[in-house]
């Protein structure tokens, strides 16, 4: 499981902050060595309950398999959506280190931006920035060109403080900021490419056996397996039959992969700035084709009409147009994009592309 070295699970932002005392109630506030901003002074008693909270969690919490996710617990990343519990959240990060994006390695430590209480009785927020290199891999790319994505990834993770000493944060959501070029240029430099028109074909025509079913606009689960049922009479077949059948085959692939390149490579809002991963255009059919290699409830997502999932949602057909605006305050994105150039080294922009391999450090 590679979601470790996403560090929006690791609460390594206490790390070497301080270390809990061995068996006491009475923590000193504002816990020392921590940085003043860090657990502010306005509300400092309920920050610093948050503060301990985390820590404790991150004790507990020592597994690959971080034990905060839970069911109701969402992971949002506006441009692309929300994803739910241990399952959906993993599904979704693995493409972090999947096909078109090969591996993401973080550069330096997480910085803290803060811990604080959101009130509520115990709700508490924490904001985080950090440094990612994306490896992208040139064989989706357009040119197959070399490339590597580095960019700030800002995290914000909202929990509540429970009575469990073994689980003692329950958490709700974490949501992710990235610059923009995350969609607009990373993103569209491999969706623009025909090796991902026919990755994202592979997965309709190989993967979820849908092309040419357009006239259900519900997706049939039942089908794929009743189909390969037949597979046995398969091997009776003969060689012509094998040859018209491949024929027929690859002609769906042409048309297939027309049809994928007569969409956009990525959605752009209203704005005319702001890429989306959610709307009808290849980048969302690659998100959604690589997930759909391990779990076919995306298969609805991929093909090129609009068809309702298990869950009765659309995906892949109007983007939701949420903006980082719509998920965090300017107090948040000042802290990512202050990160971004003080700490990591990015222009205003929070990232650049590099066309050439990322340096293995
Ligand atoms: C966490 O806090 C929210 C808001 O008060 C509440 O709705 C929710 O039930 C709480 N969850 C737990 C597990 O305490
Ligand atoms: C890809 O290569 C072609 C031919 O050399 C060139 O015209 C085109 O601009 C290149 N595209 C990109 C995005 O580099
Ligand atoms: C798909 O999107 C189009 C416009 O983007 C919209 O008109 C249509 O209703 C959507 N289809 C479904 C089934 O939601």
């Amino acid at each position: 499981m590679k979601l470790k070295s996403f560090a929006t699970f690791h609460l390594v932002l206490l790390n070497g902050l301080c270390s809990l005392p061995a068996s006491s109630q009475e923590y000193p506030c504002p816990p020392p060595g921590a940085d003043e901003a860090l657990v502010d002074g306005e509300n400092l008693v309920e920050n610093c309950k948050c503060f301990y909270a985390l820590a404790a969690a991150q004790k507990q919490d020592q597994s690959d398999t971080p034990t905060q996710i839970k069911e109701h617990t969402v992971m949002h990343y506006a441009p692309a959506g929300k994803y739910y519990g241990p399952d959906g959240i993993t599904e979704y990060l693995s493409a972090l280190s999947g096909d078109h994006v090969t591996a993401t390695t973080q550069i330096g430590p997480s910085i803290p931006g803060y811990v604080r209480s959101i009130g509520n009785g115990g709700q508490c927020r924490t904001l985080t920035a950090e440094s990612q290199n994306m490896h992208l891999n040139p064989y989706y790319t357009v040119n197959n060109t070399e490339a590597c994505a580095s960019m700030t990834i800002g995290v914000r993770v909202t929990f509540n403080i429970t009575d469990d000493p073994f689980e003692p944060i329950d958490v709700q959501s974490y949501e992710i900021w990235t610059p923009n070029l995350f969609v607009t240029e990373m993103f569209s430099l491999f969706s623009r490419s025909e090796a991902s028109a026919e990755y994202i074909c592979d997965k309709i025509l190989n993967v979820c056996e849908d092309y040419g079913n357009g006239e259900s606009d519900s997706w049939d689960y039942s089908m794929k397996n009743s189909r390969s049922e037949g597979g046995v009479r398969g091997l009776k077949k003969s060689k012509s039959a094998k040859a018209s059948k491949s024929a027929k085959m690859n002609e769906k692939m042409e048309d297939c992969v027309e049809q994928a390149m007569a969409l956009p490579d990525v959605t752009i809002g209203a704005d005319g700035v702001t890429g989306f991963i959610d709307g009808n255009s290849r980048a969302c059919r690659i998100l959604h084709g690589f997930m759909a290699k391990n779990n076919q409830h995306h298969c609805p997502h991929v093909s090129f009409d609009p068809e309702v999932d298990a869950d009765g949602k659309i995906k892949c057909n109007e983007s939701a147009g949420i903006l980082h605006t719509d998920v965090f305050t300017q107090e948040d994105i000042a802290f990512f994009s202050l990160m971004g150039q003080a700490a990591f080294g990015f222009d205003e922009v929070g990232g650049r592309m590099t066309y050439e391999p990322c340096s293995v450090v």
